[in-house]
């Protein structure tokens, strides 16, 4: 009996102290000491020994639970420490790999050009104002002495949403908007977007405009010459020919539109600027006394002039894109050269 208990003792401490997992030793902790174990067999039959012999028998297999119970509790200690390094190992990152890498954007030739124009007026002390894209036939047209029946009307091939309500074909209704809300002296610049029924390799039905008006009292054709020239030449270069001809708008008289020399040839005549030198950038002029009746000035004491100028067009001649429709494709490998 006694040589029985010594060598369940060994051998559950030898497979205790080999094994390699958590779950294999309590695989042993139930055949060691569950209700089915060799030691509880024994302790039950203890009544079958000589009463003598009992207590000490009991004691030796109390010993050895006791001895099996260490066993355990020790094994389990360090297998949870190899258990967790295994699972710390499994979770390692490597800090030190290289990152997949942000791509890092860059702004739209349009929104580059845009930011250029407002900064430049901006700094000659002009301030911006807004206004919708969908429109009222008062503000785009009547309001800027564009009537109904007049053939000016054909300028703007117009998108019409309902009889009198239309995507707006220019940025000019602000300077109704501006000028209905506010009195002079005023110096305004209106970006956005404008719409007209045309596409081609330069015509897009959505495209963009900067406007701009100054109204004070005796504001002169000189005044605007000074400001679109110095824009001009801060856009396209200081040593850039401008030159202003004479032109229509309903809304401004004298009306004039003003060109630089072309970014191609600069004057000598090429396929660009169909062998003029000349590049058409902007149309302008006086405000007509009409629209500042409609506003409610009076036109014998205020004066001032406007202007507008399409963005993509800019956009096209300061970086040779030859199609106005690379501006909205959005094709990345077209994009990535700005
Ligand atoms: N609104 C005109 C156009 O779209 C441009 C313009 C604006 C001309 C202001 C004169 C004064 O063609």
């Amino acid at each position: 009996m006694e040589e029985k208990v010594r060598q369940i003792r060994e051998q559950a401490i030898k497979v205790i102290h080999e094994s390699q997992s958590l779950a294999s030793l309590d695989e042993a902790r139930i055949r060691y000491l569950g209700k089915k174990s060799a030691l509880l067999e024994l302790l039950k039959s203890l009544g079958t020994l000589p009463s003598e012999e009992r207590p000490k028998i009991g004691s030796l297999v109390n010993e050895a639970k006791e001895a099996i119970e260490q066993a355990l509790r020790s094994r389990k200690i360090v297998l949870m420490g190899i258990e967790q390094k295994q699972r710390i190992a499994a979770e390692k990152i490597d800090v030190t790999l290289p990152g997949k890498g942000i791509r890092r954007g860059s702004s739209h030739p349009l929104t580059q050009v845009m930011a250029e124009a407002k900064d430049i007026f901006l700094r000659l002390g002009f301030e911006i104002a807004e206004g919708p894209e969908i429109e009222t036939e008062y503000y785009n047209f009547d309001g800027l002495n564009i009537l109904p029946h007049h053939p000016s009307r054909d300028m703007w091939s117009t998108f019409f949403i309902k009889d009198d309500v239309l995507l707006r074909t220019h940025t000019s209704p602000v300077q109704i908007r501006v000028m209905e809300k506010h009195k002079p002296p005023l110096a305004i610049i209106a970006p956005g977007r404008v719409y007209r029924c045309d596409s081609d390799a330069t015509h897009s039905p959505v495209f963009h405009q900067l406007e701009g008006f100054l109204v004070d009292n005796k504001v002169t054709f000189g005044d605007l010459k000074g400001v679109l020239t110095d824009f001009l030449r801060q856009m396209f270069g200081q040593e850039k020919p401008v030159r202003f001809r004479p032109s229509y708008f309903p809304f401004t008289e004298p009306s004039a539109e003003v060109d630089v020399a072309c970014v191609l040839c600069n004057g000598k005549g090429c396929r660009l600027c169909k062998e003029t030198g000349w590049l058409e950038i902007l149309g302008s002029g006086m405000i007509d006394p009409n629209v500042f009746k409609a506003v409610g000035y009076d036109a014998e004491k205020v004066s001032g002039f406007a202007f507008g100028m399409g963005i993509d067009r800019i956009a096209m001649l300061k970086y040779g894109i030859d199609n106005i429709r690379l501006l909205y494709e959005n094709d990345l490998r077209f994009l990535e050269q700005f």
